[in-house]
């Protein structure tokens, strides 16, 4: 079997502020998947929101309370973005999936047949994080690869204490112990790395590489399975 690949997206690496910066790396993660379909890699992609999802869950929030109605809100900003990099990876000719799948076991299926599948949220208790680790589960990978806006996980909040530390290696006990584990985020909420996505990752023994997604190089090392300036977590 070709090796599946699952990457996480983080939302915000579609949106640098600088527009020069966007270019720049839309162009990289399209020349990135030239080569990954060059090298017969199979790739299923998750999308987060961003901006988008915490402008719609925000503005929701002026009449809506429930946390699972603002979620849907969420879900629907990721298959937006999920829609923006399928259409380009489209537009370059690769081999990608036309639908933009609802869940992570239709995605799997999907990979048998294209080279790449672009996704987004699926239902509500969780973010993207964690749909690419039900993503991995599914597709048979190892690893899921989550690509953020912080080159890192920190022992605590890096914007909170100076004195935070970067690490490089974690079992997936000692990251529980920084993220929490299973209990959901609330609709639109940040963190390093979504605690459900954690839960699921243990329970399917998936190793994560967390790493800095602004830099398409870091994420090419680490499909490419060489060390990477990031953290690897070993479940
Ligand atoms: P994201 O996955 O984008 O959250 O989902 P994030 O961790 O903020 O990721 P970035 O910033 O894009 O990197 C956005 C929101 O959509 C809902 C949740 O409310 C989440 O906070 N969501 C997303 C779901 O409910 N289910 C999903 O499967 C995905």
């Amino acid at each position: 079997m070709t090796s599946r690949h699952i990457v996480a997206l983080g939302g915000s690496l579609l949106r640098p502020e600088e527009s020069e910066k966007r270019r720049e790396w839309f162009g990289q993660l399209r020349q990135l998947a030239v080569h990954l379909e060059g090298n017969e890699r199979k790739i299923g992609i998750v999308i987060g929101g961003g901006l988008p999802a915490r402008e719609a869950i925000d503005l929701a929030k002026n009449c809506i309370s429930s946390s699972e109605k603002l979620d849907r809100v969420g879900i629907a900003a990721t298959r937006l973005n999920a829609t923006v990099i399928q259409q380009i990876l489209l537009d370059i000719g690769c081999n990608v999936a036309h639908e933009i799948p609802h869940t992570t076991s239709q995605s799997a299926e999907l990979l048998e047949q294209y080279n790449f599948v672009v996704m987004g949220g699926t239902t509500p208790g969780h973010t993207t994080d964690a749909v690419a680790v039900a993503l991995a589960r599914d597709a048979g990978a190892r690893t899921c690869i989550i690509a953020t806006n912080v080159s890192h996980v920190y022992d605590k909040d890096p914007r909170q204490f100076d004195d935070a530390q970067s690490l490089t290696n974690l079992t997936i006990d000692q990251l529980a112990e920084i993220t929490g584990i299973g209990e959901p985020l609330a609709p639109g909420a940040s963190a390093v790395i979504d605690p459900v996505a954690v839960g699921w990752a243990k329970d399917a023994c998936i190793d994560l590489a967390v790493l800095d997604g602004r830099q398409i190089s870091i994420l090419e090392q680490a499909l490419d399975g060489q060390p990477f300036d990031g953290t690897l977590i070993n479940s």
